[in-house]
């Protein structure tokens, strides 16, 4: 095998000068395991699990239904916070609950209900669950449903994407600003500006991006967002997605769900339906308390490390990636699926013939480290690039592991049966 000496070197001098190499301390780990999942479901972090067991135990258990106004309003209210300083956008911008799925829902058919628009556009980066919802808003509101299919599933043809919204002047376009496969990330600020141009309400979906790059929605020149926050923002599976609207925009739009905690005074239980016009207006219903419990402990973490220092050491990361990429990794068949380091979000997507069963061999090791990175049909491994607890030396190993698993034919041993999670 290569000299792979000096890149080892290299990773351990990374490691030893990252502001950031304390933070994976605060996150529960297991020394055999290194976690590249790319990105589906962050880390848990230690200090969650106090805080939700006090939860359950403490404030279920004994306070019960005296905790709302004890506890969970207050709960609700600070992870909105959190998640504003974040973004660098007010609070009141913000609401918090419910699924990314169901946030996008409520935005782009409030849009549509205003009758402002004709168009509704988005294209084949976007997560499939996106384009379900955008296609059914418009078979209902009788608008025109573009897709643009580009010539590969890795990049934007950003001139072509530009030139359709200069051609559809009051259209709602709805894009996912990291790509869920490639990792293709667009150039926001600019088509945030293009669109405000052509009077066009541009809805993003944060998911791969909040907690991983430094998004500023004031600066960047946002007006629509939602987003998960299971992925980079480590909230746990099924923590509560956001929405945020800009402050001149919240008045303007309706949630199309009627729920009695979208009302201005959902305690007066009154039978004439009075919507809320700050952002509660999108709580469709009861918020979701258990799950809103993970939250907090989470973002305190990210806000503390900073999202500009996260994104800093990202690119450095996927840098040193790319070295080791080249030098060890396209000689044994492996393709590099992402953008140029300009135009990419925290995960990179590689392929190989073999791709399934590679990663089969990196989780079911015959011995030594697990490694865990996600397959996306129908090549790509994505490996996610998590700055606050994964070190370059992790990223060293993960190459050493691919060159072993190649060179000695180990995929060999597993099956092409393909499970839902390998
Ligand atoms: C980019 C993107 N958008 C939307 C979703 C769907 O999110 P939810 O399950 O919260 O509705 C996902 C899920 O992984 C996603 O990656």
């Amino acid at each position: 095998m290569e000299n792979l000496n000096f890149f080892r070197k290299k990773s351990l001098e990374l490691d030893k000068t990252d502001p950031l190499n304390n933070y994976k301390n605060y996150f529960c780990s297991e020394s055999d395991l290194i976690y590249f999942d790319g990105n589906s479901l962050g880390r848990l972090p230690k200090s969650t699990i106090d805080q939700t067991t006090d939860l359950i135990k403490n404030q279920w258990g004994r306070e019960l239904i005296q905790s709302w106004n004890k506890h969970w309003f207050k709960l609700i209210n600070d992870t909105t916070v959190y998640l504003s300083k974040m973004f660098q956008c007010n609070p009141s911008e913000l609401f918090v609950g419910e699924s990314t799925s169901n946030n996008l829902y409520k935005v782009i058919d409030s849009l549509a209900a205003s009758k402002k628009f004709k168009t509704v556009i988005t294209d084949s980066l976007n997560f499939p669950s996106d384009i379900y919802v955008i296609e059914e808003i418009c078979s209902r509101n009788n608008l025109r449903f573009e897709f643009l299919k580009y010539k590969t599933d890795i990049e934007c043809e950003i001139e072509l994407l530009k030139n359709i919204i200069q051609n559809n002047p009051n259209s709602i376009i709805s894009l996912s600003l990291v790509s869920y496969k490639s990792s293709y990330c667009y150039p926001y600020k600019a088509l945030n500006e293009l669109c405000e141009k052509n009077n066009c309400e541009l809805v993003w979906d944060l998911s791969h991006a909040a907690g991983a790059l430094d998004i500023n929605f004031e600066k960047d020149k946002f007006t629509f967002a939602v987003g998960c926050t299971y992925k980079f923002l480590n909230g746990g599976p099924g923590s509560p997605a956001f929405i945020y609207v800009s402050e001149k925009k919240i008045k303007k739009i309706k949630s199309p769900i009627r729920g009695w905690f979208g009302h201005s005074k959902p305690f007066d239980f009154n039978f004439k339906y009075e919507q809320s016009d700050s952002m509660e207006k999108f709580r469709s219903g009861t918020p979701h308390i258990l799950s809103l419990s993970t939250l907090p402990s989470a973002l305190l973490i990210t806000n503390k490390a900073s999202t500009s220092k996260i994104d800093f050491k990202r690119k450095k990361m996927i840098k040193y990636f790319l070295e080791l990429f080249d030098k060890f990794l396209v000689n044994r068949g492996f393709i590099y699926e992402s953008p140029s380091l300009k135009e990419i979000g925290s995960h990179i997507s590689i392929s190989h013939n073999e791709s399934w069963r590679i990663c089969k061999s990196l989780i079911k090791p015959k011995s030594g480290n697990k490694f865990i990175v996600d397959y996306r049909p129908d090549r790509f491994l994505r490996i996610a690039i998590t700055p606050l607890y994964s070190s370059y030396h992790d990223l060293y190993l993960f190459v050493e592991r691919l060159m072993i698993i190649i060179d000695k034919n180990e995929y060999l041993i597993h099956d092409n049966s393909k499970n839902i999670v390998p």
